[in-house]
């Protein structure tokens, strides 16, 4: 009983960092990654990818969900549907990187010509499953052999004592299973298409149907039929007979030694792609379930248990330690005016928070607002991040009440929240009516990632800057310590921001 209560408090305490976890759930068709595993999963994969970078609070990323969810159940076994929740502290450094500067983005990357250097692009289509799913397809590579009568016999000579599977088809297009269905055998079973009217190569097989898949397995052995359901699983079995289908990525480097089944096992298992892919049977089953399931309930149901991954469900008798910081962290409190001028109010200021505290800075308001801004910003310094100043400004500086007004704040009788820009002339109030960490640190977010809309700054409130020196280096600030190096205003409401380059553009 007292394990259970402690567990419900404890998890009663997490549940905000759960909510806040991400947007699919654990049983989600969505895979879901972190900035570490973009690499092995996704970069060196033989397979095309779309990537979504998100933020749980954004209202497009939840409007994109359903879509995105239907999409990745229709290209399981085909291409890889993932997600990147870019709130999430790990992974803000990685969404940085990839040029994210709107949520949601979605990249397809796709295999390049080097291994590991894939190319990547932003998906700009409709943000529905159909659109989503066309365009990824057709950024399946295919290394698919077209035959005629005349160079079949030629290639099947090739390597002759290998396996080999033919498609006979009505086709003069290559599907996206078949294309699929090539990379899982790349470097182990070549794969070739003939068309019906190569009446030759027909002839030779005794095709009498199309389509038909045939496995040649090498040797003098006889050609296989197959004759299974037309699925891309039941044909990657079919193959398997005579070849290992590859992983879908590379196993990871080193994981906990969890289940030591079998190797192959565990490294096919490494991912959600590999579940929902048809090399192996366990996972068919779960893929049909999940898609049984769609069909029933529109979102994936929550599952009963923790979705955090950090949360143990089998040891429920371990007290779950939450960690407490030791010392309270603060954030500068300035009082001069001066000093808060050429902090965050020149022309050449860049984005600072400010919170402007009303007299009685004792206030419980005030001392929520202040720790929570203490706290967030001291998780972003333990991160390494680099995050704009956020100061406390007192009513005893002559500043707070020129801002309050020019900034038409109603009472003065609780904190208020600005970000400023003094070089960008914007600043953006926290409209929450609490002051929690959690709902500063989502606007904080939005701020950061240029998310939502901006007021413009009174040029009476900044001062001319003169400290030229300083301004060199401001602005070699890399994207992701000022990524609102934008006007919100001047977007489309589908916020989108054109890449500045593709580095990986290689075609
Ligand atoms: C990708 O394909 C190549 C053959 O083109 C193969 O050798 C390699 O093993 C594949 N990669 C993975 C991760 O399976």
């Amino acid at each position: 009983m007292v394990r259970t209560t402690t567990l419900a408090a404890a998890a009663a305490s997490l549940l905000v960092h759960v909510q806040a976890g991400g947007l699919y759930t654990k049983n989600s068709a969505v895979l879901q990654i972190s900035g570490v595993d973009y690499d092995r999963v996704i970069a060196k994969s033989n397979y095309t990818s779309i990537v979504e970078f998100y933020a749980p609070w954004c209202g497009h990323c939840q409007n994109l969900k359903p879509a995105y969810e239907k999409a990745a159940k229709s290209l399981a076994g085909l291409a890889k549907v993932a997600a990147v929740n870019c709130d999430d502290e790990v992974n803000k450094p990685f969404c940085g990187q990839m040029g994210v500067q709107g949520f949601p983005t979605l990249k397809i990357v796709r295999p390049g010509k080097k291994p590991g250097k894939p190319n990547v692009e932003d998906y700009q289509g409709p943000r529905e499953a159909k659109a989503i799913i066309g365009a990824v397809k057709d950024k399946i590579p295919n290394s698919v052999k077209r035959l005629t009568d005349k160079n079949f016999e030629e290639w099947l000579e090739e390597d002759k004592e290998g396996p080999k599977a033919i498609l006979f088809s009505d086709k003069g297009l290559t599907s996206a299973t078949l294309r699929a269905l090539a990379i899982d055998f790349a470097g182990v079973l070549p794969v070739a298409q003939i068309r019906n009217k190569e009446t030759a190569a027909m002839e030779k097989f005794g095709i009498e149907k199309v389509p038909t898949l045939i496995l040649i397995p090498g040797g003098s052995k006889d050609p296989i039929t197959f004759d299974g359901e037309n699925t891309k699983d039941a044909m990657v079995e079919f193959l398997s007979q005579a070849a290992t289908p590859n992983p879908d990525c590379p196993p990871p480097k080193e994981k906990k030694p969890k289940s030591k089944k079998d190797d192959k096992k565990a490294s096919k298992s490494s991912s959600k792609f590999s579940k929902a892919s048809a090399s192996h049977k366990s996972a068919d089953a779960s893929s049909a379930a999940a898609s049984a399931q769609s069909e029933t309930v529109e979102e994936p149901v929550v599952p009963t248990e923790s979705p955090d991954p950090n949360l143990k469900t089998e040891d429920t008798a371990e007290p779950i330690i939450i960690p407490v910081e030791e010392t309270k962290p603060t954030i500068p409190i300035i009082a001069e005016q001066a000093e808060l001028q050429a902090s965050c109010l020149t022309s050449k200021s860049l984005t600072c928070i400010l919170a402007i505290l009303p007299k009685d800075e004792a206030s419980e308001a005030s001392t929520t607002a202040l720790a929570a801004l203490a706290s967030i910003h001291q998780k972003h310094d333990k991160s390494g991040g680099h995050l704009f100043p956020f100061i406390g400004v007192p009513a005893s500086n002559p500043l707070a009440s020129s801002i309050l007004a020019e900034l038409k704040f109603d009472s003065n009788d609780q904190p208020h929240l600005i970000a400023t820009n003094g070089k960008r002339s914007w600043y953006k109030k926290y409209s929450g009516e609490t002051f929690g960490p959690v709902e500063i640190e989502a606007w904080v977010d939005a701020i950061r990632m240029g998310d939502g809309k901006k007021e413009t700054l009174p040029e009476t409130l900044i001062v001319e800057d003169e400290k030229k020196p300083e301004v060199k280096e401001e602005k070699e600030k890399p994207i992701e310590q000022e990524p609102i190096d934008i006007k919100i205003e001047e977007l489309p409401d589908d916020f989108e921001v054109p890449q500045p380059e593709k580095k990986h553009d290689e075609l």
